[in-house]
C-alpha cells in the first residue's frame, strides 16, 4: 500500500507528532505499507515530486515544531485556473496521484485544505485528513490541533505584558491571532486575565472599551490589558460593506490602540506576538491529540475507509465525512458557554 503525508496550508505546532502518529499506526497495521512525503503540502502534488519515508524518519519528531515535510499555501480558488498549456491545478494532483500509484493521500491542513481535499474525494483520489490550525475554525471537529498550543504561547504573552502594564500604569493592547475568529482571543484572554476580550464574532464599542479602562483606574488599577483578534472590527467597521472599509494595511490593535492614544490620558502601546504563536514545541495536549488523530487517521486507512477528516467530539476520536467538512466555518457562537463565563468574570466583550 502506497500512501503519501502531507502538510498543508500554514504551519502550526504539531505537524510532526500527527506525520508521527500516522506512519507509526500505519506500519503496526499495514504490514506492505510504503509511506511517502510530498514536500509543501499540495505544491508537491502538483509539482509530482515526493520521497519514499522509513520509520526513523518518524522518530525523535514527537516535541518537533513546524513541519519535517514544508508547508505551503495553495489557495483553493486557483486550483481550477489553468496554465499556458490549458492544465489546472487539480488535474496536475489528479495526474501525480495516479502516475505515483498511491493508494491514499493523508493531508494535514485547516479550512482551505478541506476544501480541496473534498475535491479529491470527489474526483476518485482516496484522503484520510487531520484537522490543523491554531486558529481552531474547523468545522466537524471539537478542538483542532496546533489551538492549544498557540493559546499558551498567547497567554505567555499577556502574562508577561502584565507585570510591565502594571508597573508604568499603561494599557496595552495585545493583537492575536485566529484570522476570521476569535477562539485564541477568547481563551488566551480568559486564561491571561485580560480585562477586556474583542473578537470578530462580536464587532465592539470603543465608548465601551473606554468605559471599562475609566472604571479601573477609578478603582485604583491603574493599567489594563486590552486582548483583540486581528480580525476583531468595530460596530462602525462591521457595518459598512468590505470593500468601503478603510482599513487600509492597519492592524485591528494599531487602530484601537491608535484611537486609545487619542482619547486617554494614560500610555497606550500595542503588542503584535504574531506568528510567534505557531512556533516551537507543541503542548503536552496538542501532542496528546495529534497522536490520537494520527492514530485514528491510520487506523482508517488500514480499514480502506475514506474521504473522512478525524475530529474530536467530547473525549472521543472520531470521524467526520468531508461533504460535512469542506467549505464551513466553525466560529464561536453567539450562546458560547464561555462567552457567558467571560462576563460573570467581569471581562468586557467590548459591548
Ligand atoms: O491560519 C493560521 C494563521 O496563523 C492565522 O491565524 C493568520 O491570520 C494567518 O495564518 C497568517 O498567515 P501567514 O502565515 O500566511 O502570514
Amino acid at each position: 500500500m502506497r500512501i503519501g503525508l502531507m502538510t498543508s496550508g500554514g504551519d502550526c505546532q504539531g505537524l510532526n507528532a500527527a506525520l508521527r502518529g500516522v506512519a507509526k499506526t500505519l506500519l503496526t497495521l499495514v504490514p506492505d505499507v510504503e509511506l511517502y512525503g510530498i514536500p509543501d503540502g499540495y505544491r508537491g502534488l502538483i509539482e509530482g515530486i515526493w520521497h519514499k519515508m522509513g520509520p526513523m524518519e518518524f522518530s525523535g519528531i514527537l516535541r518537533q515544531g513546524g513541519t519535517i515535510l514544508g508547508a505551503s499555501r495553495q489557495p483553493f480558488k486557483k486550483m481550477r485556473e489553468t496554465n499556458g498549456e490549458g492544465t489546472d491545478k487539480l488535474s496536475m494532483m489528479l495526474e501525480n496521484y495516479r502516475s505515483g500509484c498511491f493508494d491514499a493521500l493523508v493531508v494535514l491542513g485547516g479550512n482551505g485544505t478541506h476544501k480541496t481535499a473534498h475535491l479529491l474525494s470527489q474526483n476518485a483520489v482516496n484522503v484520510v485528513t487531520l484537522p490543523k490550525t491554531i486558529d481552531n475554525d474547523v468545522y466537524g471537529t471539537d478542538i483542532t490541533f496546533g489551538f492549544d498550543s498557540a493559546v499558551d504561547k498567547a497567554t505567555s504573552v499577556i502574562d508577561a505584558i502584565h507585570t510591565t502594564a502594571a508597573s508604568h500604569g499603561r494599557v496595552f493592547v495585545i493583537e492575536l491571532m485566529g484570522h476570521k475568529v476569535g477562539w485564541i482571543t477568547l481563551c488566551a484572554g480568559i486564561a491571561g486575565g485580560a480585562d477586556v476580550i474583542l473578537i470578530p464574532e462580536i464587532p465592539y464599542d470603543i465608548d465601551r472599551v473606554l468605559e471599562v479602562i475609566d472604571k479601573r483606574n477609578r478603582n485604583g488599577k491603574y493599567f489594563s490589558i486590552v486582548a483583540i483578534a486581528e480580525g476583531a472590527l468595530t460596530k462602525e467597521e462591521a457595518a459598512t460593506p468590505n470593500n468601503g472599509r478603510k482599513t487600509g494595511v492597519s492592524t485591528a490593535g494599531s487602530r484601537l490602540a491608535g484611537i486609545l492614544s487619542e482619547k486617554l490620558d494614560q500610555d497606550v502601546r500595542a503588542v503584535v506576538p504574531g506568528h510567534f504563536q505557531r512556533g516551537g514545541e507543541p503542548t503536552p495536549a496538542d501532542r496528546l491529540l495529534c497522536s490520537r488523530f494520527g492514530a485514528k487517521a491510520g487506523e482508517l486507512i488500514s480499514k480502506g475507509i475514506f474521504g473522512y477528516m478525524t475530529a474530536l467530539r467530547g473525549t472521543e476520536i472520531t470521524a467526520v465525512p468531508l461533504h460535512e467538512v469542506a467549505g464551513k466555518l466553525r466560529s464561536i457562537p453567539s450562546d458560547s458557554e464561555m462567552l457567558h463565563q467571560a462576563e460573570l468574570l467581569d471581562i468586557s466583550m467590548g459591548v
